[in-house]
């Protein structure tokens, strides 16, 4: 699936409505290294590249702080499936991926669904940023081979 779609109304919605600083540590450069990553991992593992796009832009959206925050991911997912045939039109399958890896972003869990673990991966690679280096234990092979890049470029990004 494509994910050739007009970004700037959904960008300008979700960065209006943010808590968080859209400057810091969660981000719209944080935002877009995952794109980035996921979208290099997702088309090497045939992924699905709008999901993991929407992913990105969407998963610390909801965020209320920038330390502990448990539920940012399940309130990510109401907040996309709100915003589902209006800023983009995702069919049940990627809503349903789309909801999930966001729910359970935050939760060091490994999925065998290579669209759902693009995204973990993507948001994994970005650990640096937080003084993390990334573990191969929780990525895919594919995005394995980019963690010592990742970690440079989230460090001086
Ligand atoms: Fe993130």
């Amino acid at each position: 699936m494509t994910n050739n779609f007009d970004k700037k109304p959904l960008l300008d919605f979700i960065v209006g409505q943010l808590k968080i600083d859209k400057e810091g540590i969660h981000g719209t450069s944080h935002w877009a290294r995952v794109r980035h990553h996921g979208l290099t991992v997702g088309k090497e593992r045939d992924a699905d590249l709008l999901v993991i796009e929407l992913f990105a832009f969407l998963h610390d959206s909801q965020r209320e702080n920038e330390w502990r925050d448990p539920l940012h991911g399940t309130r990510a997912a109401d907040f996309a499936a709100s915003l589902n045939s209006v800023y983009f039109d995702l069919n049940s399958t990627q809503l349903d991926q789309l909801c999930y890896a966001m729910t359970l972003h935050s939760d060091g869990h490994v999925h065998t669904d290579a669209t759902i673990q693009s995204c973990w991966d993507a948001d994994r690679l970005d650990l640096g940023r937080a003084d993390i280096y990334p573990s191969e234990k929780f990525l895919s092979s594919e995005a394995s081979k980019h963690i010592a890049s990742a970690y440079e470029w989230s460090r001086h990004g």
